[in-house]
C-alpha cells in the first residue's frame, strides 16, 4: 500500500481517516489483550493500537512478534485518543490499526534510539545510522538543511553565481597540511584536495563572473577539536568591485537571513566590530566571546615597582577580575585553574581574594604598598577574585583569554539564549611562527595589505603590515572570515617574497594566479563561513560532529567504514607506490 502521510504529521484533523503509515517500531507494549505500538518516522513518532477484536489472528500474531526497531507498514482508522499526551504532536491521536505487514526484522540495537540513551562517542559513530535515528540528530540535520536553503534563497536572490570547483586540484596554503591523492597516470604525481576553492574563486572573478558562492566540502589535515573536522564545509563567496564594508553588508544580510528564517530571531545591523588589537588587549583572542564581561586588565605599570620579581620583571601583567567568587573557589579549586594556565605557557598563577576591604592571599603581602592602587583600577569590591599572569604578553594574553572563558563556564556567566555576533577587523598581515622561523600568513598569501601600510613589504618591518581582512565571530568562535585580494602582480610577486619564497619557487606553486594577473584581473574580495560551526551554534551543541551526517573521531578516522584503510597490493603497483610501514 502507499504511504498516505508521516506518522509524526498524523493530527486531530484526521481524525475519521483510513491512512497507512510506515516506520520502525519504537516501543511495544502489551495491555489487557490489546497491543500499543509507538511508531516512529522522521517526523515524530504516533501511537498505534492493535485490538485482537478488530484484527485477524494473523495481524494479532504479527504484532505479537514485533520489537523494537522492526519495519512495519500499517493500515487503520485514526481515531481521538481517550487520555491525551501532550507531550507529543501527536498525543491526541492513535490509528486503530486493521492490517500490519513486517516489512523488516531488526536485532537488538547496540543502544536505546532515545535522545538520553547511554552510549559511548565510538559506539555512535560505529553505528551513526542508527544515532541517526535520535531525534536530536535528525532535527540537527533537518536544521543544516534549513540552514542551506535559506543561505541559497538569499544568494540566488543576490544574483551570486553557484559554481563548482574542482576537488581533485592543486595545493593552496591555508595553514593546514593537505589531503593529497596520488595520480595513475602521471606516476609519482599529486593532487591535493583544496583546503579551500580560494585561488579557484578568485580566478572565477578574473573570469568576470563577478558575483560567486558554493557550498563547498573542504578539506585540511590538522589536529582535530571540538570545532574542527579534517571535511568541513564553507559557505564560500567572492564578489568583483566591492570594498571590504559592502562585502561585509552582504554577509550580515546572510547572517539575519538565516537568524529569522531559522530561529525566528532578528539580529541588529549592522554588527558591531572591534579591532584585532582591542580584540587581544581586552579579551586575549582573536575570537572575543563578548556574551560576558571580565576582561583582561593591564597591570604591567602599576606592577613596576613592587617588590615581586615574577611581575615586576615581566614584559607584560594582567590580571582578570572574578566578581563575587572568592568564596566559590578554594585553593584546591585555584590549582586547578593553574594547571590550566600551564598548558597555555604560563609559569603560574597568581591571585588574591578581596574580603572585608583587604587583599588577601600568599602574593598579597608582595602587593601590600600597591593595595589601594589596585583595589581603584580593577574597581574590586568584597568577594572578587584576581587572577594574575605574568610573561610575555602573548602568553598573558592567550592564558588569560582561556582562563576567562573557563571560568565563565564553571560559573555559569553565560546566557546561553544570546547570539553575540562580531567583526574583528585592522588583521595584521603576518604572524610570526616560532615554529617554522618566520612570518607566516595572518589569513593566506592573497590578502590584500592596507594602502598605508604595503610599503612596509619593501625592506620594512613586517609585523607593522596590516591586512584589509575580516573575521566574524560568533559566541567566542571564529564562524568565518575573509579579505579584499590581491589583484596586481606586481605587489602578490612582493607577498610571496615576504613570506620567504624564491621567484622560482612562487612560480612553481602560483605560476596560474600570477599569469592570471596579466590579463585584466579586476579587483576582487570574498569571506568563507564555516557552515558546521554556524549550525552547531544555532543547534546549541558543543562539537560540530553534532551536526555533521558522518564526521570522523579525534583520530580522523570513521569507526563505522573503518576509513582510511590499507589498500589492495595492485592499487598500490598502478599507482608505483610503495609502503614503509603501517600501523
Ligand atoms: P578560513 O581558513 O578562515 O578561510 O576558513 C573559513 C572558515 O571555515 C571554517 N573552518 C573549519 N570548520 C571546521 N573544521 C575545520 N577544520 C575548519 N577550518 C576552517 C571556520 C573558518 O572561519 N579561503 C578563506 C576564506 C576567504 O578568504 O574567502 C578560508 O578558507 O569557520
Ligand atoms: P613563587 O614565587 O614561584 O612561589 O610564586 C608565587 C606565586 O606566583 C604562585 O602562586 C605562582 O603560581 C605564581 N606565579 C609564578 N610565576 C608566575 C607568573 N609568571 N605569572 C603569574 N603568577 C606566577
Amino acid at each position: 500500500m502507499k504511504r498516505s502521510m508521516y506518522a509524526g504529521r498524523v493530527r486531530t484533523q484526521d481524525i475519521g481517516s483510513q491512512i497507512t503509515l510506515k516506520g520502525w517500531v519504537a516501543r511495544r507494549r502489551d495491555l489487557g489483550g490489546l497491543i500499543f505500538i509507538d511508531l516512529r518516522d522522521r517526523e515524530g513518532i504516533m501511537q498505534l493500537v492493535v485490538n485482537p477484536e478488530q484484527v485477524t489472528s494473523e495481524v494479532m500474531e504479527k504484532a505479537e512478534s514485533l520489537r523494537s526497531e522492526f519495519v512495519i507498514e500499517v493500515t487503520g482508522l485514526v481515531q481521538g485518543r481517550e487520555q491525551a499526551n501532550d507531550k507529543i504532536a501527536t498525543g491526541r491521536v492513535e490509528l486503530q490499526v486493521n492490517d500490519l505487514t513486517i516489512l523488516n526484522t531488526a536485532k537488538t540495537t547496540p543502544f536505546e534510539i532515545k535522545d538520553d540513551a547511554e552510549m559511548t562517542d565510538e559506539s555512535r559513530l560505529r553505528y551513526r545510522y542508527l544515532d541517526l535515528r535520535r531525534p536530536s540528530m535528525l532535527n540537527n540535520l533537518k536544521l543544516r538543511a534549513k540552514v542551506t536553503h535559506s543561505v541559497r534563497n538569499y544568494l540566488d536572490e543576490l544574483e551570486f553565481i553557484d559554481v563548482e570547483t574542482p576537488m581533485l586540484t592543486k595545493s593552496t596554503p591555508e595553514g593546514a597540511r593537505d589531503y593529497l591523492v596520488p595520480s595513475r597516470v602521471s606516476q609519482g604525481h599529486f593532487y591535493a584536495l583544496p583546503q579551500s576553492p580560494q585561488i579557484t574563486k578568485q580566478l572565477l572573478m578574473n573570469a568576470g563572473f563577478d558575483r560567486y558562492y558554493q557550498i563547498v566540502k573542504c578539506f585540511r589535515d590538522e589536529d582535530l577539536r571540538g570545532d574542527r573536522q579534517p571535511e568541513f564545509t564553507q559557505i564560500d563567496l567572492e564578489t568583483s568591485f566591492l570594498d571590504d564594508r559592502e562585502i561585509q553588508d552582504i554577509t550580515e544580510g546572510l547572517l539575519a537571513r538565516v537568524m529569522k528564517e531559522v530561529k525566528g530571531l532578528d539580529l541588529p545591523l549592522p554588527l558591531p566590530r572591534m579591532t584585532y588589537d582591542d580584540a587581544m588587549n581586552n579579551y586575549g583572542t582573536d575570537k572575543p566571546d563578548t556574551r560576558f564581561e571580565m576582561l583582561l586588565q593591564d597591570l604591567t605599570e602599576t606592577v613596576k615597582g613592587v617588590d615581586f620579581k615574577v611581575f615586576s620583571e615581566a614584559p607584560a601583567v594582567k590580571a582578570i577580575v572574578v566578581k563575587n567568587a572568592a568564596d566559590k573557589y578554594s585553593r584546591k579549586d585555584i590549582d586547578k585553574l593553574t594547571e590550566v594556565a600551564k598548558q597555555y605557557g604560563a609559569k603560574g598563577l597568581a591571585w588574591i581574594k578581596f574580603l572585608g576591604g583587604e587583599i588577601t592571599g600568599p602574593v598579597a603581602k608582595f602587593l601590600a604598598d600597591i593595595a589601594a592602587d589596585l583595589t581603584i583600577h580593577l574597581q574590586l569590591v568584597d568577594n572578587d577574585l584576581v587572577l594574575f599572569v605574568a610573561d610575555s604578553l602573548e602568553v598573558v594574553n592567550t592564558t588569560l583569554g582561556a582562563l576567562r572563558t573557563r571560568i565563565a563556564k564553571d560559573l555559569d556567566l553565560i546566557d546561553q539564549s544570546q547570539f553575540n555576533f562580531l567583526w574583528v577587523v585592522d588583521w595584521p598581515m603576518f604572524e610570526w611562527s616560532e615554529e617554522e622561523g618566520r612570518y607566516m600568513s595572518a589569513h593566506h598569501p592573497f590578502t590584500l595589505p592596507t594602502q598605508k601600510t604595503a610599503h612596509e613589504l619593501e625592506g620594512g618591518c613586517l609585523s607593522k603590515v596590516r591586512a584589509v581582512a575580516y573575521d566574524i565571530v560568533l559566541n567566542g568562535y571564529e564562524l568565518g572570515g575573509g579579505s579584499l585580494r590581491i589583484n596586481q602582480k606586481d605587489l602578490q610577486e612582493r607577498m610571496l617574497e615576504a613570506l620567504g619564497f624564491t621567484p622560482e619557487s612562487a612560480y612553481e606553486q602560483f605560476g596560474f594566479l600570477l599569469e592570471a594577473m596579466d590579463y585584466g584581473f579586476p579587483p576582487h574580495g570574498g569571506l568563507a563561513i564555516g557552515l558546521d560551526r554556524f549550525v552547531m551554534i544555532l543547534a546549541g551543541e558543543d562539537n560540530i560532529r553534532e551536526v555533521i551526517a558522518f564526521p570522523k573521531n579525534n583520530k580522523a578516522s570513521d569507526p563505522m567504514t573503518q576509513a582510511p584503510s590499507l589498500v589492495a597490493d595492485k592499487q598500490l603497483e598502478e599507482l608505483a607506490l610503495k609502503v614503509e610501514s603501517h600501523d
